[in-house]
């Protein structure tokens, strides 16, 4: 079978479409950031960002067509995400997608973003070799999730962030250092110059009692009383703090997948989201835990419409299809 899908995302501030084939091979990957739209605001302005997708929309998915050489009468479904995001950035992709799902008879699929993002490992060269149980942490803007994956579609969810998410955490954090926004990529760059043990920044649960869960307000609370000290942002060690409360993220992200990996027999650990592309995060979840560590290509780390489209072809496989009645679910739960 050679099923070609369609897939469009719009949960946050990118506006993605994609065509997958047979789950696992990229035709084309279209992605319009509105980082610099937003970057005045220090973070995503949900009004703006519904805007812009609907300025844009429409020529971002000629593009995923034209890129993948193909006319929509080749197409076998259209995808979108449902859920959770931003209400009026989601309801953009969803009516787009559900209007050419009338205009174009193409069976329409919902898709969960969180199991989009899980779904981008299926998008690498090591696809092929997968094998279940996994244990696949997923951090994003949104969300710090620990889950263990037992089939195609089948998650328990082991544990959770109890405050920030881990890319929040990166994002506010960033904004203290005065570093631009985001604060994710700027601190993993940040950091390459900083020493990681000039300040030792606490480790977030680490004590038993909160099994899988994790916790990043205290960390970001330890870095502000620390920036607090300087008179302006000019004299702050910036290098060294990021470098601080980095090593701090990454030791609690680990340590716990590290555990869970042991616990449950993985054959190997996934790391998804956006704060999979931290470099520092990468190395030691490599260093750290016993079976293969896979991670994203760092263009499918962050929002794409490549990733939903490989979830949509599981579901499709299975015969799984949508009425025209789905509607978007910001707080949308995977378990
Ligand atoms: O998955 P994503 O694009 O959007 C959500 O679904 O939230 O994740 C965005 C998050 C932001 O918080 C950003 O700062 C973080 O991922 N991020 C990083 C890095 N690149 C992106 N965090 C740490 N290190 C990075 N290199
Ligand atoms: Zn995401």
């Amino acid at each position: 079978m050679n099923t070609r899908i369609l897939a469009i995302e719009t949960s946050c501030d990118e506006t993605a479409a994609a065509v997958i084939a047979d789950g696992v091979t990229i035709l084309s990957n279209v992605v319009a950031s509105q980082t610099e739209l937003h970057a005045r605001f220090g973070g995503v302005f949900p009004e703006v960002a519904s805007r812009r997708h609907v300025e844009v929309i429409h020529a971002v998915v000629d593009q995923a067509m034209h890129d993948a050489h193909l006319g929509f009468d080749d197409l076998d479904c259209v995808a979108v995400t449902r859920g959770p995001g931003l209400v009026g950035s989601l309801l953009v992709g969803m009516n787009m997608a559900k209007g050419l799902a009338v205009a174009r008879n193409l069976p329409l699929l919902g898709i969960n973003h969180i199991e989009g993002h899980i779904y981008s490992l299926w998008l690498t060269p090591d696809a092929p070799e997968i094998r279940f149980p996994l244990i696949t942490l997923v951090v994003s803007g949104g969300h710090t999730d620990l889950y263990l994956m037992t089939d195609h579609g089948r998650y328990r969810l082991l544990g959770a962030t109890l405050d920030d998410a881990a890319g929040e955490a990166f994002d506010k954090v960033g904004r203290l250092l005065g570093l631009p926004y985001p604060g994710g990529p700027a601190i993993d760059h940040a950091s390459d110059k900083g020493n990681p043990t000039t300040f030792r920044f606490p480790r977030a649960v680490m004590d038993a009692g909160h099994g899988y869960d994790f916790s990043f307000s205290g960390l970001k609370t330890a870095v502000m009383r620390q920036t607090s000290q300087y008179h302006s942002p000019a004299v702050m060690p910036v290098a060294d703090l990021a470098a601080g409360f980095q090593a701090a993220v990454v030791d609690s992200l680990v340590e716990k997948t590290a555990a869970a990996a042991v616990e449950f027999g993985a054959t190997a650990v996934h790391v998804a989201g956006g704060v999979s592309a931290n470099r520092a995060l990468r190395r030691l979840m490599a260093e750290r835990v016993a079976v293969p560590v896979r991670v994203p290509p760092m263009a499918l780390c962050t929002d794409n419409a490549a990733m939903i489209g490989a979830a949509a072809h599981f579901h499709f496989s299975r015969g799984r299809r949508d009425g025209l009645d789905l509607d978007v679910t910001p707080s949308l739960q995977l378990v």
